[in-house]
């Protein structure tokens, strides 16, 4: 991997991916998303991952696409390579994701913040989709996902105007779970992942899968969707485990099977 780093176990059970082209403040290049791609595919498949931080560094979590690559590109050019495809396996990762966020998350980064499950961010973050400043506009999620995260009059000011949102706006619209002092935004991510990763990975994965439905379908699909994952989680050990524990009043221990 040249331009991220990856730690399977930062914490137990808690793998982080970090964003490590900071000279050009993290810009996505193809290759750099094509990384992140496989790394998450690996933890995906790793047992002893049960969720995974993703964070760049203090000034920038990313600045956006790599504007240099993409700038003298012709439309064939980007319908060929279709870069963004390569987000739609990132999406896919099953385990919950948490996005560590610090400066600019600006474009695809912005985008790529809101392909986490949660977002923890410090009080420099600032989020934008400014590609209307540069002639084009979001192409990896930013008008959909933003749109559904804060509502449309906020998602067209950001989209139309390209003006960044502080993190404290982006918690009070509902963007970011919470917002720490800069020390802290990683470390805060690693607490509230060690919390769901003592939970059953199990039951995290279907959760997970089920709340993500949400955006998909209409409420009656659902809420069936819902109940076959739930009523999926009494074949799973752990929900036996996490039952018993509660009646036996101890803490339970989840296997993840
Ligand atoms: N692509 C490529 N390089 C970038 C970049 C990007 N998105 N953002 C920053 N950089 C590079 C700069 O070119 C600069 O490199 P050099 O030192 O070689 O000149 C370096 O990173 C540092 O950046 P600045 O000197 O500009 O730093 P600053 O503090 O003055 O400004 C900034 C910071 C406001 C984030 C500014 O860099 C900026 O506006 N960046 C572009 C933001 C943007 O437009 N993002 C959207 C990209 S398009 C997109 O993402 C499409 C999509 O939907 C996926």
């Amino acid at each position: 991997m040249e331009f991220i780093l990856v730690t399977p176990q930062a914490r137990p059970a808690v793998a982080l991916i970090q964003l490590n082209r900071p000279k050009e403040l993290n810009a996505l290049n193809l290759q750099l998303m094509q990384e992140i791609r496989d790394a998450l595919k690996a933890l995906d498949e790793d047992d002893a991952v049960r969720v995974v931080v993703i964070t760049g560094n203090e000034r920038a979590f990313a600045a956006g696409a790599d504007i240099k690559q993409m700038a003298g590109k012709t439309a064939i050019d980007m319908l060929i390579t279709d870069q963004f495809s390569t987000w739609d396996q990132i999406r896919k990762f099953r385990k919950p994701l948490i996005g560590a966020v610090s400066g600019f998350a600006l474009g695809g980064g912005c985008e790529l913040a809101m392909t986490c499950d949660m977002l923890v961010a410090s009080e420099t973050a600032q989020f934008g989709q400014p590609e209307i400043r540069i002639g084009t506009m979001p192409g990896a999620g930013g008008t959909q996902r933003l749109t559904r995260a804060v509502g449309k009059a906020k998602a067209m000011e950001m989209v139309l105007t390209g003006e960044f949102i502080s993190a404290q706006e982006a918690h009070r619209v509902g963007l970011v779970n919470r917002v720490v002092p800069v020390g802290q935004y990683l470390e805060e991510a690693y607490r509230l992942a060690a919390s769901i990763a003592a939970m059953s990975p199990v039951a995290a994965r279907l959760a997970k899968e089920s709340v993500n439905r949400s955006f998909e379908t209409h409420l009656d699909e659902g809420l069936h969707f819902e109940r076959k994952n739930f009523y999926l989680t009494f074949a799973s050990e752990d929900q036996k485990e996490g039952m018993a524990a509660f009646v036996e009043k101890r803490k339970p221990e989840f296997k993840g099977r």
